[in-house]
């Protein structure tokens, strides 16, 4: 199989952490603002644990300052993705991060986010949807204004609302309104559950947000009477093995919970999350999943469309992706 140009389909990245470093770099040079401390001798961002991760995440995020400079972050990011065979991604973006969550601004950032996202569907044949993530550490005060913003834009690209963050800080309840608010909106919910938090975290996320799809959700590995449930309520992993790896959650693809999952009947999909910090690409993911579990193509179509049926898109949209994945 050549893994490189198999369609993909990407449920689970986040648009600042796909940012190359050498993109980020550049715009710190052109703005005279000094983030060297954050990548290595390499040139790779640098972090020791997933907590400095977080904070390399913000401090390489602080030099997109405009919308435009979003627009030239999604166009790279968009290309970086299709030249790997994803054709439809969804990206998590924060108000947070666009405009400090005001409306107004907020509203300029998304319009160019999806000029770009527009560009790259006409020249590289990817298509892009967004999920408005609140970030978890910010709080749930935060949260609200988040939603109301995601409430604001919702339609036909901006399709979804999560949440994202340190999941060691503060509780699913404490979201609540703010899922609430995105769910009156006509949102799909997704959050990120299962990955430092154990099995209870991923429970939570399910029963007080109500959720549709979980971000990692692999720790409910750790009690397979949830991996029941979460199989019987057909509930969607977005699956990041390189990231997981990467931070240290498995010490080896081989010990990486998808496979089990997987034979557990749970419907597991495959992302990159924030493919550079992780020396990652949807490429490379497929690469390693295959030696590590001999899975073949047959394997890896049957996941992707899982992700088609499961992505935040309308309906024209999910039949013309599940036909390219079909004629591949
Ligand atoms: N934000 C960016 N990447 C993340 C991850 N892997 N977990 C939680 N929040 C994140
Ligand atoms: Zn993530």
């Amino acid at each position: 199989m050549n893994s490189k140009d198999f369609p993909k389909v990407e449920l689970h990245l986040h648009l600042e952490g796909a940012a190359p470093p050498s993109f980020i770099r550049g715009l710190a040079r052109e703005k005279g603002i000094d983030i060297s401390g954050i990548f290595n001798e390499a040139g790779h961002y640098a972090y020791t644990d997933f907590w400095h991760f977080l904070k390399v995440y913000d401090a390489a995020t602080s030099v997109l300052q405009t919308p435009q400079d979003y627009y030239r972050l999604t166009r790279a990011v968009l290309e970086e993705s299709a030249a790997n065979g994803v054709i439809y991604s969804e990206t998590f973006l924060s108000p947070d991060f666009c405009g400090g969550r005001d409306v107004v601004a907020w509203r300029d950032y998304l319009s160019a986010i999806r000029e770009a996202a527009e560009e790259a569907e006409r020249k590289d044949g990817i298509a892009l949807r967004a999920i408005v993530t609140a970030v978890r550490h910010i709080g749930p005060e935060a949260s609200r204004e988040t939603a109301i913003c995601a409430a604001e834009t919702a339609g036909d690209f901006l399709t979804g609302f999560g949440l994202a963050g340190d999941e060691k800080m503060h509780a699913p309840k404490d979201f609540v309104w703010a899922f609430d608010c995105a769910r009156e909106a006509g949102l799909r919910l997704t959050a990120h559950a299962g990955e430092w938090g154990g099995p209870q975290s991923v429970r939570d996320a399910l029963h007080d947000l109500k959720v549709e799809r979980i971000g990692h959700g692999v720790r409910a590995i750790e009690d397979l009477q949830l991996v029941d449930e979460l199989a019987e309520q057909g509930v969607v992993l977005e699956v990041c093995p390189g990231s997981n790896i990467a931070l240290g959650l498995y010490p080896q693809w081989r010990k990486h919970p998808i496979a089990e999952l997987d034979r557990r009947g749970v419907r597991v999909t495959i992302s990159t999350d924030d493919p550079p910090f992780f020396h990652t690409t949807m490429t490379r993911e497929h690469d390693r999943l295959a030696d590590a579990f001999d899975w073949d193509e047959g394997q890896f179509r049957t996941i992707h469309r899982t992700a088609a049926r499961a992505a935040f898109c309308d309906e024209a949209t999910r039949d013309k992706i599940l036909s390219r994945l079909e004629d591949a």
